[in-house]
């Protein structure tokens, strides 16, 4: 699998606390581990009472950043989202087939496969940084010791893999939201993207590629997240299209639930 192979990354330790699981992460990432009051790489990951952490010197990035399903923007996403009446669900297609079984093939933060995992789907969730991987498998677990979430999360299963190396999936949707080049209002581009372009960068040939096997896993359809007015991925015209304020949702239908 593919090592994090950055001289700006490593594993913080400032707290003999955490110095077991931040060894392993160290060791399975490939990364360096820093101990001391200051971590010497502009990026970091690190372990605190509220999960794993990415933080970073560079101050246009902000505050560090997790995966915390249990609190926050997801669980207010969860309780005041619209539910089934959101164009996400609607475009995946929750309402005629509330069960489906559901790849999210790019799963970055897993904010996107936790609202599909809340309103019922049975969500595969594929993500090849380990970064993004660790961050949410992070995230995932705390979840799952939560009264609240437990029992959304049992509904989310995480692969550490490229999807397109993934053959012989059984399922009803594929959904992607592949990395979107920064544009002029980078400036105001949520803090979880700047981190992601950052650690994530953006891969206009592979999104192609990984429309044309999504295609081909998927029984029933393919879903891709867009900005509101960019161009479809890899030219490929919709069976229709959901916009809202600032996304797009471009559906392709193969066959009917
Ligand atoms: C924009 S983020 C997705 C955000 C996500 N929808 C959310 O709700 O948090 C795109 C993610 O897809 C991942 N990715 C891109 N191509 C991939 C591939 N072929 N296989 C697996 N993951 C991929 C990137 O590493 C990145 O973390």
């Amino acid at each position: 699998m593919t090592v994090v192979n950055t001289p700006e990354l490593s594993v913080w330790c400032p707290d003999a606390l955490y110095r077991e699981q931040s060894n392993q992460l160290a060791h399975a990432l490939s990364i360096g581990l820093c101990e001391g009051s200051q971590c010497v790489t502009p990026f970091y990951l690190q372990y605190s009472a509220q999960g794993l952490l990415m933080g970073t010197e560079l101050k246009e990035l902000g505050n560090p950043i997790r995966v915390d399903f249990v609190a926050g923007a997801n669980a207010h996403r969860r309780k005041y989202g619209g539910g089934k009446h959101q164009d996400i669900a609607k475009a995946v297609g929750v309402p005629k087939k509330p069960h489906l079984r559901l790849l999210d093939a790019t799963a970055g933060l897993g904010r996107d496969a936790f609202v599909l995992a809340s309103l019922g789907c049975e969500v595969t969730l594929i993500e090849r940084n380990p970064v993004m991987y660790h961050l949410l498998q992070d995230g995932l677990e705390r979840a799952a010791g939560h009264p609240e979430t437990a029992g959304i999360v049992e509904h989310m299963q995480l692969i550490l893999a490229d999807a397109i190396e993934q053959k012989n999936q059984q399922v009803d949707v594929v959904y992607l939201d592949p990395m979107f080049p920064p544009t002029q209002k980078s400036a105001k581009v949520k803090k979880e993207l700047r981190y992601l372009h950052h650690i994530v960068g953006y891969d206009a040939v592979g999104a192609e590629a990984l429309f044309d096997w999504a295609f081909a896993v998927a029984k029933n359809r393919v879903v891709v997240k867009r900005p509101r007015l960019a161009p479809t991925l890899a030219n490929r015209t919709p069976t229709l299209a959901l916009e809202g304020k600032s996304g797009r949702f471009d559906v392709y239908v193969k066959s009917a639930f």
